[in-house]
């Protein structure tokens, strides 16, 4: 089987945590280059540390950078909202904080991250690749950014971006918006904008794909590292969940950001694809962040700048997260 080279942007965060071990858990498939850490669901230190915990906790050696610490404009004007995790805890809505923690419930971390920006990493190894790369960022969208704009001959090196973000239906941080697109709607800007061929994930297709208490329960009898990991960081969100964003069956949660990687080990785990434009506000009005999905094709004009998945197979999508922990 031909493996993929993947590089994963994190603003880790449970869900990242396990988007991270499901393809480290997957060999056969993935050759991970790196791990990039991003400001997002906690700031920097928080979110590097938490991804330097999963990679040392599963035994990988998949090295991880550093990223942006803020987003690329949206903290420079003073009248939008803030949404600076400075240093800690974001300013996020409250149930976010037991969904995800500071610091996610594995030992402190004993290996370093590497000594060179996430921004530069990326550039240079992308320019230096023979092979295309997929890059699978489930975070705000700033590192990428920030790459295109230094280096747009990255583009020729990509092979497809697979990006948790965005939503045509709901949203989860304000009432119009995504969060990881509401963090930093300039860089989902440039990214959508970019001409790359990207598959974005949205909330619309992660909340179908929600995983049960009694799931979770199943899959993590292996006892592996992986399904430890597993229990803790799910069933955490799983209670998160309930006190704040119940799903539509109870004892149940979302596991986003692992829906981008089951994506990449089985493209029919999304059972509605559809090629879309898709934009996003930036105004810094009541819709900042909003992603605008022209899913009944209003805008003739506008080619489709991505794959936009609508809804997933929930069964497939736990039974790749059941064969992870095996
Ligand atoms: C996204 O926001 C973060 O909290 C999660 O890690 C996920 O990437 C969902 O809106
Ligand atoms: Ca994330």
């Amino acid at each position: 089987m031909d493996k993929r080279k993947v590089i994963f942007d994190v603003d880790t965060g449970s869900d990242d945590a396990i988007a991270m071990m499901v393809a480290i858990q997957n060999p056969d498939r993935f050759d991970i280059l790196g791990m990039c850490s991003v400001n997002g669901n906690r700031g920097i230190d928080y979110t590097t540390e938490n991804t330097l915990r999963t990679v040392e906790w599963l035994g990988s050696d998949v090295p991880v950078f550093r990223g942006c610490a803020l987003p690329y404009a949206s903290t420079l004007d003073p009248w939008r909202r803030p949404r600076i995790p400075y240093g800690g805890a974001n300013g996020c809505a409250s149930g976010q904080s037991s969904i995800h923690g500071d610091l996610l419930d594995l030992p402190e971390a004993t290996i370093k991250e590497q000594d060179k920006s996430a921004v530069m990493w990326l550039i240079e190894t992308l320019l230096a690749s023979e092979d295309r790369i997929t890059l699978i960022p489930v975070g705000p969208l700033t590192n990428i950014a920030h790459a295109l704009r230094i280096e747009p001959r990255i583009k020729e090196k990509i092979e497809e971006v697979v990006i948790m973000g965005a939503a045509y239906h709901v949203g989860n941080i304000t009432a119009t918006s995504e969060f990881n697109w509401w963090i930093d709607p300039e860089a989902a800007k440039i990214v959508m904008d970019s001409g790359l061929n990207i598959t974005l994930v949205p909330l619309d297709a992660t909340h179908s794909a929600y995983v049960k208490g009694s799931e979770l329960r199943e899959m993590c009898k292996s006892g592996t590292r992986a399904a430890q990991m597993m229990e803790k960081l799910v069933s955490g969100r799983i209670k998160g969940y309930g006190a704040w964003q119940p799903m539509e069956e109870e004892d149940a949660a979302p596991i986003h950001d692992a829906l981008c990687t089951a994506y990449l080990i089985d493209p029919t785990v999304i059972d509605d694809m559809r090629e879309v434009w898709v934009d996003v506000d930036f105004s810094g009005g009541p819709a900042d962040g909003m992603s605008i999905c022209d899913v009944e094709k209003r805008h003739p004009d506008k080619k489709p700048n991505c794959r936009l998945a609508l809804h997933a197979d929930r069964e497939k999508f736990v039974k790749i997260l059941a064969d992870a922990c095996k």
